[in-house]
């Protein structure tokens, strides 16, 4: 019988596809056990887990059971967090906030844009598949993507910020009328099979509202995935914003902290702050959640029109605050 030295040996060997380096290189075997019967329990890491998963279990699986000649086995694979010496490590920040409607598509692109401004490399994965916006916030023109040799997804850009979104494989104003399994295979795809710029500092994810499946599938394919929380002032947004944080840090994200969206309507008559949508909502969550809260943005829509603020404008001045915020909170 193969002892546990030789089979832990032989399994390093097997070439990770998605690094193109062996297991021992890349920390591929996460667990290795062989229990009383024989039977090998193994967890391995794996890139680009739902494109390889396939492929490398049976050659797990023809090493162990037929040429080892073990009895039998169980694997089980999680997406690998490994990082090669020198290549810099993705940051991910999912923007959530339970209710819909509160402004997160906005704050995600306006955050993307000062981020820009901060000269970091930004991209964004709209993971609201049903309600995609961020294409229609950045007036940003669709054409067919093109993909790379190894048939990853060349996302389209504006103003240097790259976008991957439901809305470039749909013909326009055709509503998507899909069910939860088929959303599930395309956020792997935005997930795992995008080309991103050399060296992106961040990829912002706008999700959906509610706390569903897409944010159960940020915790899959995206674990080290921070989020920032998005609210109004209102009860009934703030109300539904702690249950989006408390649900995402009860499967393990750390939430980086609160915006209040549409926190007053500043009077250009008198410079006074007039609370539309009452007080206090971002206090609230950001207190039931035990992080700061970041910034809070007035109402109103850029000068030059289109959603994104400029860096002058009380709006955009608030959206760099909470850049930097960021940039300083994931180390970018
Ligand atoms: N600070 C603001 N002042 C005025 N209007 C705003 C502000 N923030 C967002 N809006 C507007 O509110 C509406 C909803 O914003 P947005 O689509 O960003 O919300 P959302 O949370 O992403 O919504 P959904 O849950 O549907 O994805 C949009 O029309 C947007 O332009
Ligand atoms: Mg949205």
């Amino acid at each position: 019988m193969t002892s546990y030295d030789d089979l832990r040996k032989r399994l390093e060997e097997i070439v990770d596809p998605g690094f193109n380096q062996p297991f021992k290189t890349v920390a591929g075997i996460k667990k290795l056990v062989i229990g009383p019967t024989g039977v090998v329990e193994l967890e391995v890491n794996l890139k680009d887990k739902q494109k390889n998963e396939q492929a490398v279990r049976l050659l797990i699986i023809k090493l162990v059971k037929i040429e080892l000649g073990f009895p039998g086995i169980k694997i089980d694979f999680f997406e690998s967090e490994f990082v090669p010496e020198g290549e810099k490590p993705i940051k991910y920040l999912a923007i959530a906030s339970g209710k819909g409607g509160v402004g997160k598509s906005t704050v995600t692109a306006n955050l993307a844009a000062a981020l820009i401004r901060k000269g970091k490399k930004v991209g964004i994965i709209d993971a609201d598949v049903y309600g995609a916006s961020i294409p229609n916030i950045l007036d940003l023109p669709i054409k067919p993507l093109n993909a790379t040799e190894d048939e990853k997804m060349i996302p389209l850009s504006k103003e240097g910020i790259e976008v991957i979104s439901t809305e470039f494989f749909m013909p326009p104003d055709k509503p998507l009328m899909w069910r939860g399994p088929m959303l599930g295979k395309m956020l792997i795809h935005f997930f795992s099979g995008v080309k991103w710029q050399d060296e992106v500092d961040i990829i912002l994810i706008d999700l959906p509202p509610g706390t569903g499946d897409v944010a159960l599938d940020v915790k899959t394919y995206v674990p080290k995935s921070k989020i920032l929380v998005v609210t109004t002032p209102h009860p009934n947004a703030s109300h539904v914003a702690v249950k989006a944080g408390i649900g995402a840090q009860n499967i393990g994200h750390e939430v980086i902290g609160v915006v209040e969206n549409m926190s007053y309507y500043l009077n250009t008559c008198n410079q006074k702050r007039e609370f539309l949508f009452g007080q206090g909502g971002g206090d609230v969550v950001a207190k039931k959640l035990g992080v700061p809260l970041l910034s809070q943005i007035p109402l109103g829509q850029p000068e030059k029109g289109g959603y994104i603020f400029k860096g002058q404008e009380i709006q955009g001045k608030a959206y760099d605050q909470l850049a930097l915020d960021v940039i300083k909170e994931l180390e970018l």
